[in-house]
C-alpha cells in the first residue's frame, strides 16, 4: 500500500505510481473533518479522490473528533465514489486549541469508540484504521485491539513509534508481530521500510497482512516491484538518482494542469525533494531546491539525469 503523506500523496502522486509501480492500494493525505459552516466536501477534495482509472483502490482518510461529523464526511466520500475509509489515529501533530485529533486521540482511548461506531454504521466498504503504537507507551495499543475489533474495524495499518517519538529512533517491529498475535484483525506493517529484503523480513517474522510504504516508496519508487520481484531487489545509487528525475519530471507536467502558476508547481515539486536519496547529488538536490522558475528547476533536473 502507498502510505497517506500530507501534502505529497495526491491525486497526481498516486496517479503517477500507480502508472508506473501499481501499489495494491493507495491512500488519500487526510481529509481534516471539523465544525464549522462547511459541511460537505471542498470542489479540491473531490477532484482529488475522484475514482482512479487502473482499479487499484483508493482509500479516504479521514481525521477528527466528532462521530456525527466524521459520519457525514465518510457518507459524502462514498457519494463521491469512494468505497473505503480509513480514520487516522496516527498523526502526531494532531492537537488544536480545543480537542484532540489523529495519534493526540490515542492519548483519551475512551473517545475511540464512539468514533468508530459512527463510521461504521455508514461505510459500507472497508473501514480501517491506521494508528501509532501508543501516545506515549507502545503498549497502549494493545488495550485498543478489542474495542478496533467489536467495532467491525476490517484491518488495522500499524506504525509502530509512539506519538510522543513523532520520528525519532525507529519503528519497533516487535510490536507488530505481538500486535498480530493478539488480534485477529489484519494487520499491515508501516514504518521505515526502505528495502525489499527489510520488508520481506518483515512479512516473515511478523506474519503482518502486508506493508504500506511511505517515505521509502518517495526514495525508490520501483521498491512495490522489487517486493514483488519485479525488479532486481536492490537498487543502484544511480538507479534511484534516474528515478528521482523520473518522479520529477512526470509530476511536473501533472503539477502544472492541477495547481495554478509556476510559484505553486514550484511549491509541490520541492515538497518531495527532502524524501529523495541524496547520495552523490546533494548540489543538485539543494539547487533543484532554491530554483526560483521552473525552468531553472528543469536545467537542474536535466544536471541531475546526466550527472
Ligand atoms: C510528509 C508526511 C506526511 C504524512 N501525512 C500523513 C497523513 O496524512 N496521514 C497518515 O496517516 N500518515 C501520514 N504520514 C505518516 C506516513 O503515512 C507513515 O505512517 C510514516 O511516514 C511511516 O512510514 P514510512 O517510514 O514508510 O514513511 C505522513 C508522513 C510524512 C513523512
Amino acid at each position: 500500500m502507498l502510505a497517506p503523506m500530507q501534502g505529497l500523496s495526491n491525486r497526481e502522486l498516486r496517479d503517477l505510481f500507480i502508472d508506473w509501480v501499481r501499489p495494491d492500494v493507495v491512500f488519500s493525505e487526510f481529509i481534516r473533518v471539523a465544525g464549522g459552516k462547511r459541511k460537505t466536501l471542498r470542489p479540491a477534495q473531490l477532484q482529488d479522490i475522484a475514482p482512479h482509472e487502473g482499479g487499484v483502490p483508493l482509500v479516504a482518510q479521514l481525521i477528527g473528533q466528532q462521530p456525527e461529523l466524521l459520519a457525514e464526511a465518510a457518507r459524502a466520500l462514498q457519494d463521491a465514489g469512494v468505497e473505503h475509509i480509513n480514520l487516522n489515529l496516527g498523526c502526531p501533530f494532531g492537537r488544536t486549541t480545543s480537542s484532540a485529533i489523529g495519534g493526540e486521540l490515542l492519548s483519551q482511548p475512551a473517545q475511540i469508540p464512539p468514533l468508530l461506531a459512527a463510521l461504521r454504521k455508514v461505510v459500507t466498504g472497508s473501514l480501517s484504521v491506521k494508528l501509532r503504537a501508543g501516545y506515549d507507551h507502545p503498549q497502549q495499543l494493545f488495550e485498543l485491539l478489542s474495542p478496533m475489533e467489536d467495532a467491525g474495524v476490517d484491518f488495522l495499518i500499524l506504525h509502530p513509534r509512539t506519538v510522543i517519538q513523532q520520528y525519532r529512533g525507529s519503528a519497533d517491529h516487535t510490536i507488530t508481530a505481538e500486535a498480530v498475535q493478539r488480534t485477529k484483525l489484519p494487520i499491515i506493517a508501516n514504518g521505515d521500510i526502505t528495502t525489499a529484503a527489510q520488508g520481506q523480513q518483515l512479512l516473515a517474522t511478523t506474519k503482518a497482512a502486508g506493508l504500506m510504504l511511505g517515505r521509502g516508496a518517495l526514495a525508490d519508487p520501483r521498491l512495490f516491484k522489487r517486493l514483488r520481484g519485479q525488479a532486481p531487489s536492490e537498487a543502484s545509487a544511480d538507479e534511484l538518482r534516474k528515478d528521482s528525475v523520473h518522479l520529477l519530471r512526470e509530476l511536473l507536467p501533472r503539477y502544472q494542469k492541477r495547481y495554478c502558476g509556476q510559484t505553486q508547481v514550484l511549491a509541490k515539486l520541492r515538497s518531495l525533494l527532502p524524501y529523495l536519496q541524496e547520495a552523490g547529488c546533494r548540489t543538485i538536490i539543494e539547487q533543484l531546491k532554491r530554483a526560483k522558475t521552473l525552468e531553472i528547476f528543469e536545467t537542474q533536473l536535466k544536471r541531475l539525469e546526466t550527472l
